[in-house]
């Protein structure tokens, strides 16, 4: 079995598993806030995707959100639940986000999002597909056509919608990163915001909404790197310089 092959199997695996608890949590804990949380289900998820890998693959490294941080040439970049508030809250938008990397270079990237049965894959110059259907973004120019997203970030949020909110059609939070960028190399999003994200929450849809033909810029208006925490804006490439002066706050 190839390596994408076998990450969109653990994907779906992992969504039948996920779906039999949505909003259903038993145990739930703080990590670095209130705000910031874990659940069972997020470590049991992320077990039986490295558990996996790794009896296929064993000396690849990984790197996963729920404390798992090897290094190594061939790396697997791991979410196992992204939108877990979503997914404690019985709200629909949570995925599986995985990425694989070689040599720090994207060679795919698999987001699935088992309650919409959403299968996103991008594979390095080879394209981006939604449950196998190839993606590519047709250019906008428009502002007042677009509808985006911004994720959650202090003293940036609030004051980024009020600066844009009038000039696009409409904004919408969704709560899962993953998806959010992903969306946006399926046309469903103009434009999505990630500030301060950390490699497992973007790492598969970067290759997906590069793939799509999407720009993806970082504050300063350069390419970031998926494998470092920072900011990423995810954008159809006709609006990509216009959202990031909307950025300078
Ligand atoms: C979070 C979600 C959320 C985003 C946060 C992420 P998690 O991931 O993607 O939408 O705003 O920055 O940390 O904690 O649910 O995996
Ligand atoms: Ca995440
Ligand atoms: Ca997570």
């Amino acid at each position: 079995m190839t390596k994408l092959d076998l990450t969109i199997k653990i994907s779906r695996k992992v969504g039948y598993y996920l779906m039999q608890y949505w909003g259903d949590t038993k145990e739930v804990k703080q990590k670095s806030s209130f705000s910031d949380l874990v659940t069972q289900h997020d470590k049991i998820a992320q077990k039986i995707i490295i558990d996996s890998i790794k009896n296929h693959f064993p000396n690849d490294g990984i790197l996963a959100e729920e404390g798992v941080f090897e290094n190594a040439e061939n790396l697997w970049v791991i979410d196992p639940i992204d939108g877990t508030i979503n997914y404690i809250h019985g709200l629909p938008n949570f995925a599986i986000s995985i990425a694989y990397f070689e040599r720090k270079k994207p060679v795919f990237g698999v987001v699935y999002s088992p309650v919409l049965n959403e299968m996103f894959v991008g594979i390095k110059n080879q394209g981006s597909y939604l449950n196998g259907e190839k993606l590519r973004i047709k250019s906008k120019t428009k502002l007042e056509e677009t509808v985006g997203s911004v994720g959650f970030s202090n003293n940036f949020t609030g004051l980024f919608i009020s600066k844009i909110e009038n000039k696009v059609r409409r904004i919408r939070i969704l709560g899962s990163a993953a998806i959010s960028a992903c969306y946006v190399g399926a046309g469903k999003f103009d434009f999505f915001i990630s500030k301060n994200a950390n490699p497992w929450d973007i790492a598969a849809a970067f290759l997906i909404v590069k793939e799509a033909e999407g720009k993806i810029l970082n504050l300063s208006g350069n390419e970031p790197n998926p494998l470092e925490k920072g900011s990423f804006i995810f954008a159809n490439p006709g609006i990509s310089n216009k959202i990031l002066e909307f950025t300078m706050i």
